[in-house]
């Protein structure tokens, strides 16, 4: 399945992009693997016909917005993202009514409607940078509360919350971080901005999905607990053969990140299911957001 996939997508001039929690077999037919600020600006780049996006929902519907012109697939389409869900362009517009006139900062892992109504995007691996580049000292930020406590705490901005959360994350905490530590007293425990605050708290590093992938191979220490989606202990484990990855907890599996199968990949490329489309009213506001983000 594996050499079909791959002829296959060489023939229809397809890209195949996976996320860093995707099932092993999924990343190893992959183009390019990694995280989300990373997929969105190879969406942006490649000269690709088609696109097979191997991840969820948003991430597809973001490769769309920055290309247009080319067929995004999404393998399975019932794959959507809960915390994304969590936000929609009715309740933010309500919530900036109540709060007043502010930017909006929006996470990666929201809705295209969304984006169309915010100033700018970010993702996990750039979001205290984002926040800090807006002129205004006051934002909003949606839908990661987690995201956002964690970015106030690293910025002068005054930072309004969204209630949202993902729930994979939510669920790691500084109990699961002290169990691990007594099992590996010499691993540092690297966390995801997704984790919640005290459980960010209680690890020793905090970065994206491939930033604890470089934090991995540029450091010195032999052993790591991983606080995040268990699907990154593979490209860990593949990047570094040598060293020894735990996770902090075996509770966090996404489902939604487990759906595309082999099988889901070469059909949706052959007969061209899945597709993702954004229409134009919604795709060009969010891909000034979008884009924001991107451009330095
Ligand atoms: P990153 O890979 O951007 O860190 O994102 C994590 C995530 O939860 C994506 O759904
Ligand atoms: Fe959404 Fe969390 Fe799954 Fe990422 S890990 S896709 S944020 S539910």
């Amino acid at each position: 399945m594996k050499e079909k996939i791959r002829k296959l997508a060489k023939e229809k001039n397809a890209i195949i992009l996976a996320h860093n929690y995707q099932p092993p077999e999924i990343q190893d037919i992959a183009d390019l693997c990694g995280d989300s600020l990373e997929l969105s600006i190879k969406a942006a780049k490649t000269d690709a016909d088609i696109i097979v996006f191997c991840g969820v929902h948003f991430m597809a519907e973001t490769a769309y917005i920055l290309s247009p012109g080319k067929s995004v697939l999404l393998p399975r389409t019932d794959a959507g993202c809960p915390m994304a869900d969590m936000v929609s362009p009715e309740s933010l517009q309500k919530k900036l009514a109540a709060l007043g006139k502010m930017p909006v900062v929006t996470y990666v892992n929201s809705p295209a409607s969304v984006k169309a109504l915010s100033d700018i995007c970010c993702t996990s691996a750039n979001a205290v940078e984002v926040a800090d580049r807006i002129p205004e000292n006051e934002i909003l930020m949606v839908p990661d509360r987690n995201l956002a406590q964690y970015t106030a705490s690293r910025s002068a901005k005054k930072i309004h919350l969204w209630e949202g959360y993902c729930p994979v994350h939510e669920c790691l905490r500084p109990e699961d971080i002290r169990k691990a530590r007594d099992a590996h007293p010499n691993a540092p425990v690297l966390a995801h901005p997704e984790c919640r605050p005290e459980t960010l708290e209680a690890a020793d590093v905090i970065a994206s999905t491939s930033g604890m992938i470089r934090y991995a191979q540029e450091s010195e220490k032999k052993e790591f607990i991983i606080g995040t989606e268990t699907g990154l202990l593979y490209p860990l484990r593949k990047a570094c053969p040598d060293k020894q990855f735990y996770p902090a907890s075996e509770k966090t599996e996404c489902p939604d990140m487990k759906k595309i199968s082999l099988e889901d990949v070469y059909s949706s490329l052959e007969n061209m299911t899945g597709l993702v489309r954004v229409p134009e009213n919604i795709r060009l506001p969010a891909l000034r957001a979008v884009e924001r983000m991107i451009e330095k």
